[in-house]
């Protein structure tokens, strides 16, 4: 996804600030980037612009020998929507005098019938996107006299859609900046100032932040950073200073962030554990949540009967609200899980006392964010389970619970689809009976669970085995379902490789015609639920039968391996938590195959890391 990044100010030279920035989003996914500097002597003059399709390296290359001096800059990574990856299409934008440049996020939705008055105003354009509308914008408020301030603003109220941009003028040494349905964030440091999408493009220069708001505009300058509304009055804000250490944002000896993201998990879930169980009573709080009972009650005081709790969630997160949703279900409550982007085409009825749970680990996925404001608009409460501190959904929601995971690079998901489930976990005990001790036992249990995976797991021998193979099934039944569709999508996502995830009894009412000698099917069975061990072990004979290899992750060998050509082995923690650890078994399968095709892991093609576009 698109990710920005400004600065302003007498430290580091402009263009190295920006070349940092653009690497600490890459994380975000891409297809082309750029930067545009205005020039030191604050004469007018032209912007320099530099820009490429592809890898940052390209854009690198395309740079003068010995550094670009600048007064200001803006830098873009961009994620393609309208029109193809290429130069012309990359960001910064400039308009026809070549002295704004502008980048931004999001969608342009009326670009159109803006495109066509400009145009038919005399303005040339050379791209196919939506931003470019915007520089011809500010250019003509500039010739009509404007200062380049009260030009970004008239420019930025033609717009409609969904925008986080920024612009600079040539002769001029500010950034401006404005946000609507798409993050920006500044960054207050010593010597120069930032804005950027997301707070790993500026970590390493500081970590004192201001969170825009939507409809908010900013001017970052050399001396200071200022946030007004759209009329131009200044709002206070307070800056925060964040804990992410700029280490955290490394590799770490690591060939991959999704390999060391993997091995954080035990830690990732001590901290999304910690201060919130107590071993001896056996409870669970979530000090965030504190007296949301009465807000949020299970149940309806006046007649008895459970509220309906709703979750809305994508990808992998989509997942770990399946999981979320049997845990409430089986303590009674009437939990309905939804992917975003059908929630509100499907017009699902909000009843009085309906909460809805929007998990996102970004905190800023357009159709999860789309769907929980929609249930806002309905009457819903509503609640974020996000990973990032000041995300959308974390400023947007009546409650936020964090997952505490630690910044995440991988465009696959790993620590925190393990870190949502435990934070579900919580969740569901504090809403309803607050926990129990064997809870609280099974959830501290995971993070040596994982470690001991980690430390003993086969799954590189077995990716090497498998690493050929015409496609993967994942199976599993009740908490082992959604790891099932977890494991298959990590697949998918990271080899290139057809995978596909079902509940293990589905696998004959169809997918079975594509079971083959060369299709290994991975059966996660876990002893969680009486009768589904034998029932799973049905499934796997069926595909024995069909000459299917078969993989069985369990926490039960001894019931297990007469059917299984391999057995991924799990401690045994706790019903709805073993399915946690065989997730881990999953993902380290994935990542082998992935790393033996030789993939760009951490970047697959196509994909990006918070998907802010519907
Ligand atoms: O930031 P979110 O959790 O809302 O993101 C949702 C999905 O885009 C995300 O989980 C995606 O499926 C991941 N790439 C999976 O690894």
């Amino acid at each position: 996804m698109c990710g920005i990044i400004g600065y302003t100010g007498e430290g580091d030279p402009v263009m190295d600030v920006l070349m940092t920035g653009l690497s600490g989003l890459e994380y975000r996914g891409y297809d082309s980037a750029g930067v545009a500097v205005t020039d030191r002597a604050r004469s007018s003059g032209d912007v320099s612009l530099f820009k490429r399709e592809g890898e940052l390296s390209s854009l690198e290359a395309a740079l003068p020998d010995g550094s670009v001096d600048g007064a200001a800059g803006i830098g873009h990574t961009r994620w393609s929507t309208h029109g193809p990856p290429s130069d012309a299409n990359a960001h910064p934008h400039t308009d026809c005098t070549g002295q704004v440049a502008v980048v931004h996020n999001g969608i342009i939705e009326n670009f159109r019938e803006l495109r066509e008055d400009l145009e038919s105003a005399g303005h040339d354009f050379e791209s196919e996107t939506d931003t470019e509308v915007v520089p011809h914008l500010i250019e003509d408020a500039l010739a009509a006299g404007e200062s380049p301030e009260e030009a970004f603003r008239t420019a930025v109220a033609r717009l409609e859609g969904s925008y986080a941009v920024a612009a600079v003028v040539a002769g001029d040494e500010t950034v401006y900046a404005a946000r609507h349905e798409s993050p920006l964030v500044l960054g207050v440091g010593e010597a120069g100032h930032f804005l950027a999408s997301d707070v790993p493009a500026f970590i390493e220069y500081t970590d004192r932040v201001i969170y825009l708001d939507d409809g908010e505009f900013a001017t970052v300058t050399p001396d200071g950073v200022s946030v007004t509304d759209a009329r131009g009055n200044t709002i206070e804000t307070s800056v925060e200073t964040i804990a992410w250490d700029p280490e955290d944002a490394g590799k770490s000896g690591y060939d991959h962030y999704m390999l060391k993201e993997i091995y954080e998990q035990p830690d990732a879930i001590r901290g999304c554990l910690r201060e919130r169980v107590a071993e001896l009573s056996g409870s669970v709080e979530i000090p965030e949540l504190d007296g949301i009972s009465t807000t949020i009650p299970t149940v309806d005081a006046r007649d008895g009967r459970p509220r309906p709790i709703q979750f809305v969630a994508c990808g992998t997160s989509y997942h770990a609200a399946l999981y979320g949703a049997r845990l409430l279900r089986d303590r009674g409550v009437p939990a309905q899980c939804f992917i975003a982007s059908e929630y509100a085409t499907e017009r699902v009825p909000v009843s009085e006392g309906t909460t809805v749970v929007g998990v996102t680990q970004s905190g800023e996925t357009a159709d999860t964010m789309r769907a929980l404001r929609e249930a806002g608009r309905a009457g819903a409460e509503t609640l974020a389970v996000t990973n990032v501190v000041g995300s959308s959904a974390a400023r947007e929601c009546d409650h936020v619970v964090y997952i505490r995971a630690g910044p995440e690079i991988g465009v696959a998901a790993t620590k925190t689809f393990a870190s949502q489930q435990v934070a579900l976990s919580m969740l569901a005990a504090a809403l309803t009976d607050g926990g129990s001790q064997g809870l609280v036992q099974s959830l501290r249990a995971i993070p040596d669970g994982i470690q001991r995976v980690l430390d003993e797991s086969d799954a590189r021998e077995i990716a090497r085995e498998y690493v050929d193979s015409d496609a993967y099934f994942f199976i599993g039944r009740g908490y082992d379902a959604p790891v099932s569709l977890e494991g298959a999508l990590k697949m998918k996502e990271i080899t290139y490789k057809h995978a596909e995830g079902f509940p293990a009894g589905e696998l004959k009412h169809g997918p079975l015609a594509l079971v083959t000698d060369r299709t290994p099917v991975f059966a996660t069975i876990t002893d969680h639920a009486e009768g589904d061990v034998s029932k799973t072990l049905g499934n796997v004979k069926e595909v024995e039968a069909r000459g299917a290899p078969v993989v069985a992750v369990t926490d039960r060998r001894d019931l297990v391996e007469p059917f299984a050509d391999h057995v991924l082995e799990v401690p045994s923690i706790g019903p709805a938590q073993t399915p946690i650890l065989a997730n881990v078994q999953l993902q380290l399968v994935s990542y082998w195959v992935a790393n033996e095709l030789g993939r760009s892991i951490d970047k697959p093609r196509n994909l990006a890391k918070s998907v802010t576009v519907e």
